[in-house]
């Protein structure tokens, strides 16, 4: 598989995002929060979709942005994709670095901010990015152009008749039950989440998480404008995918979307 990092002009990442403190200091221990038992259930429900609409996985190049500990890009390369995962967290592309694949597929791991992806244009078939991964985790004072600029380079790098794949919190349902920890921000569509995240030694540390969250018509609005022309939307619990029409009950959006 060609190494995705020989594309020139690769940009030099400095300690950018809020995400990196909290992958420090997680390590491996992110892996052991219960929404990662879902991992086999999210990628089997995604594979069946992206499998109906390309044909078979094996042989594609999948890129999972914002793909932390590289959970679900491992899953897909074990049902024979070629992965290449995406992070700005160097800490957590140590722990994927360290995951076996259980099968014919391979992984690569690529340390880059998805704003800025060092992959040549029109260079993947497959675009993942789930359970917030980089879209919807928004640099602080990045504001809405995060996820803009984040779509946009996905459009970029995959090819025409490529798939993206990618969840959203849903702004109906965070506003619905809302919790004590969050404060939700209604000109931004931002989610603040307090909250405490532990190492493997389990210390704990202080977290603050900002999250955006979405309504149907904007994840389609942002996708179109970038080229991305959605072709299914449902509403999902994580660990629990299914195709539930968009509701106000889930608390994520599953998108699949093609590019023109
Ligand atoms: C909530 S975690 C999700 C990780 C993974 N997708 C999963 O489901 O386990 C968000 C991840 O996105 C990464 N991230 C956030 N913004 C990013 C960006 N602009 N570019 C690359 N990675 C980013 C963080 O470092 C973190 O690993």
């Amino acid at each position: 598989m060609t190494d995705p990092t020989d594309a020139p002009g690769l940009p030099v990442v400095t300690r950018a995002h809020w995400f990196e403190d909290l992958a420090d200091h997680m390590g491996p221990t992110y892996l052991r929060y219960a929404f990662t038992r879902g991992t086999a259930q999210e990628v089997g429900f995604i594979a069946g979709e992206l499998e109906a609409r390309l044909g078979p996985l094996a042989g594609l190049r999948i890129v999972d942005l914002g793909c932390g500990p590289g959970r679900h890009a491992s899953a897909f390369a074990s049902l024979g994709a070629q992965v290449v995962g995406v992070d700005i967290a160097r800490r957590f592309l140590e722990v994927a670095a360290t995951t076996p694949v259980d099968g014919p597929g391979q992984t690569c791991w690529v340390r880059s901010d998805a704003r800025h992806l060092p992959l040549a244009s029109e260079s993947c078939d497959v675009i993942v990015s789930l359970c917030q991964g980089a879209f919807g985790v928004p640099p602080l004072g990045a504001g809405d152009r995060s996820d803009a600029e984040i779509v946009s380079e996905a459009a970029r790098i995959l090819r025409r008749g490529g798939l993206v794949a990618l969840t959203a919190f849903s702004a109906y349902f965070q506003v619905r039950f809302l919790e004590e920890s969050d404060t939700f921000d209604a000109g931004l569509g931002l989610n603040h989440e307090r909250t405490v995240v532990h190492d493997p030694e389990g210390r704990p540390l202080p977290a603050e998480l900002w999250t955006s969250c979405y309504t149907p018509r904007e994840l389609r609005l942002l996708l179109g404008n970038a080229g991305l022309d959605v072709e299914a939307l449902w509403s999902v619990t994580p660990g629990a995918y299914e195709p539930n029409p968009p509701d106000l009950d889930h608390p994520e959006f599953l998108v699949i979307a093609r590019r023109r």
